[in-house]
């Protein structure tokens, strides 16, 4: 399956398309990603278009347009007959070819790469710069699907070029998997934001300035996605210059926009069925993926989903055991209003058996303790706990219980059956890890090393590892590669609370691991998953 267009979902039974999300589950990441824009603990990815338009610090850049531009070039070089290309990020490694010319592919990696982990590939995030760019543009919204691979190499070639005719536009298109009228669509909605740079194509503005840039519309428009690049065609007005360029040869928007008699543009000059068509034929590229690659079905906004935030024991040999329950609320949204909500815990322990006394959580007061998505589009709440449990008994799991203030009914959230597992065999101690980083004056690099401790109960003795995501670099590419580095933990001799410590002390890392994650197995299975590094450095190791 090369691609999962709406029409096939459309035809699956609605119970597959709404299963009941289980934590923690395979994307949660990237949902975060996607949901947190702004607020309590926002992950930021809407930082680079916090406006659509240009005035993004460099003369001529518009963030929104580059990251659709370097999309769209990634994936036109899927290949239908071979299965091959397609939204996979080769883009990184084709950025010396003539047919990606100008410094938006680097610009849009260098943007992702604060989001780049072993959960949130560069091709996954390439398609939430896409979703992201069209919701701060205002265009509607579309599906995000993840499960993307980046590729490791360049693949083939073959973006079109203004220079070429409609024909070998019309077969290179097809080759991607769009009919004429879509490539007529996916031209439109594509050239909505943005413009043409002297500095990449001085042949077609005549002015090669710094931040020169021609508009693909008149006015204030080229920050908003919109059909007036359909409708100033129409009219014979555009400031479009692959439409009204001097050199007809490379008005290439001009041949594709009237290559069915301007049968598509005059529908899309229509405002809904213009934002209905980009909807469809926009997901259609950004699901566009090699074809062993099968993609999720679309991300949701989660309704109920827990964030432990630290597990580890305490110098008083207790648990410290707090995090987050996210809610969702508003428009949409199961629970309509965030201040008539509260929130408690009740749990196992280690045993399984039920502790009476429920664990209580409070609103965070920063920022209201609320989080939005893209455009205000999902509103969340948020509910803090911090509790100690007690390390004999343990905790194996909980349930979430959601009280509506106005009503008086508490609703248990059980994660479908299967409670929330909490896994306390092996705890990270996140205060007694830290990692440094020397200025090397013979390198000129930074040596980082690290030091991770871990908690294992006494009676659980296994093989304990650290599973490193290493970032390794690659020159004249944005995003490094990872390489899982295995590093054995060594028991330190100290014991409290019926747990042994151990330590990965001081391991080196390079300067482009800083930001990254790890694992830890305990024997053959994970105890600790994706455990985000960036708070470690600078940060010293407590003592315990
Ligand atoms: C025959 C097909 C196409 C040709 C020949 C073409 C050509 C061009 C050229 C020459 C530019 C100016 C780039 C610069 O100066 O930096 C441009 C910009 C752009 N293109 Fe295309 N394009 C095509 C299709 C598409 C498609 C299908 C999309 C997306 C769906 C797209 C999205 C964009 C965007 C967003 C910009 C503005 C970039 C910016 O302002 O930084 N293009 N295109
Ligand atoms: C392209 O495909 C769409 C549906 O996928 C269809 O509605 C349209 O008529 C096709 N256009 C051409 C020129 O075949
Ligand atoms: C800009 O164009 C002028 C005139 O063609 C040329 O002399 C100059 O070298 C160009 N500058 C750049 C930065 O390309
Ligand atoms: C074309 O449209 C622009 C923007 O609406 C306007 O400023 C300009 O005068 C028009 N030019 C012609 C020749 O009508
Ligand atoms: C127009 O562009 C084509 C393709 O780049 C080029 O070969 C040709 O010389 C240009 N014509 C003029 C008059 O500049
Ligand atoms: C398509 O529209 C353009 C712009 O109005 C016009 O110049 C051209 O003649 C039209 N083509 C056809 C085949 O109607
Ligand atoms: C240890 O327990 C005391 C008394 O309950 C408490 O005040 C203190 O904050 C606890 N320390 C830690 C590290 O939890
Ligand atoms: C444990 O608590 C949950 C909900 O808090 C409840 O559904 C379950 O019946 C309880 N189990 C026992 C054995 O009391
Ligand atoms: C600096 O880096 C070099 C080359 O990797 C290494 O041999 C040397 O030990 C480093 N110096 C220090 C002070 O770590």
């Amino acid at each position: 399956m090369k691609t999962v267009t709406l029409a096939t979902l459309a035809a699956l039974p609605h119970t597959l398309l709404a299963a009941d999300y289980v934590w923690p589950g395979e994307h949660d990441h990237m949902e975060d990603l996607y949901m947190l824009q702004s607020g309590f603990s926002r992950f930021g990815f809407i930082d680079g278009i916090l406006t659509c338009g240009f005035n993004q610090g460099v003369p001529g850049r518009q963030n929104a347009a580059e990251w659709i531009r370097t999309a769209y070039h990634d994936m036109a070089t899927y290949d239908t007959d071979t299965g091959l290309g397609g939204i996979d990020a080769s883009i990184m490694f084709e950025t010396n070819r003539e047919e990606n010319k100008g410094t938006a592919f680097d610009n849009t990696f260098g943007h992702l790469a604060s989001f780049y982990s072993v959960k949130s590939g560069g091709a996954d995030l390439l398609a939430l710069a896409v979703v992201g760019s069209m919701a701060a543009c205002n265009g509607y919204e579309i599906p995000l699907r993840v499960g993307r691979v980046d590729a490791t190499e360049a693949g083939q070639a073959g973006v079109p070029e203004p220079q070429q005719d409609l024909a070998t536009h019309t077969e290179k298109f097809k080759k991607q998997g769009f009919n004429q009228t879509e490539m007529i669509e996916l031209v439109a909605c594509g050239h909505t934001l943005g413009g043409v740079h002297g500095a990449n194509f001085p042949e077609i503005t005549h002015d090669n300035t710094t931040g020169q840039v021609s508009h693909f519309e008149y006015g204030d428009s080229n920050a908003e996605f919109d059909n007036t690049v359909v409708t100033e065609y129409l009219s014979g007005n555009t400031s479009n210059l692959l439409v009204a360029g001097t050199n007809d040869t490379l008005n290439s928007d001009k041949r594709i926009f009237s290559a069915d008699g301007n049968a598509t543009m005059e529908k899309l000059a229509d405002t809904k069925y213009f934002q209905t068509r980009c909807q469809d034929v926009m997901t259609k590229m950004i699901d566009t993926v090699p074809k062993d690659i099968v993609l999720s079905e679309p991300l949701k906004a989660i309704e109920v989903k827990p964030y432990i935030n630290l597990l580890a024991l305490n110098s008083n040999s207790t648990i410290d055991f707090s995090g987050y329950v996210r809610v969702r609320y508003g428009k949409g949204a199961v629970h309509p209003s965030a201040d008539d909500l509260s929130a408690f815990l009740t749990y196992k322990d280690r045993s399984g058996k039920n502790v009476t006394e429920p664990i209580t959580t409070t609103r965070p007061n920063w920022q209201s303790g609320t989080a939005t998505g893209f455009g205000g589009g999902y509103s969340f709440v948020f509910f803090e706990w911090t509790t100690q449990i007690d390390a004999d008994a343990g905790i194996s799991g909980f349930h979430i219980h959601l009280t509506t203030t106005s009503t008086g009914t508490t609703e248990v959230y059980d994660n479908v059956g299967n409670t929330y597992p909490v896994k306390d065999t092996v705890l990270y101690q996140m205060k007694q890890s830290c990692s440094l980083y020397v200025l090397n004056s013979t390198t000129n690099a930074y040596d980082g090393q690290m030091t991770i401790t871990a908690a294992v109960r006494s009676d659980s003795v296994a093989d304990l590892n650290m599973h490193f995501a290493s970032k390794v670099a690659r020159p004249g590419v944005i995003l490094g590669r990872f390489e899982t580095q295995v590093e054995p933990f060594v028991a330190t001799g100290k014991s409290m609370a019926g747990y042994d410590l151990y330590k990965v002390d001081g391991m080196p890392i390079n300067s482009d691991s800083g930001s990254t994650s790890f694992d830890i197995s305990l024997g053959d299975e994970m105890a600790v998953e994706f455990v985000r590094t960036t708070a470690l450095t600078g940060q010293e190791c407590a003592e315990l």
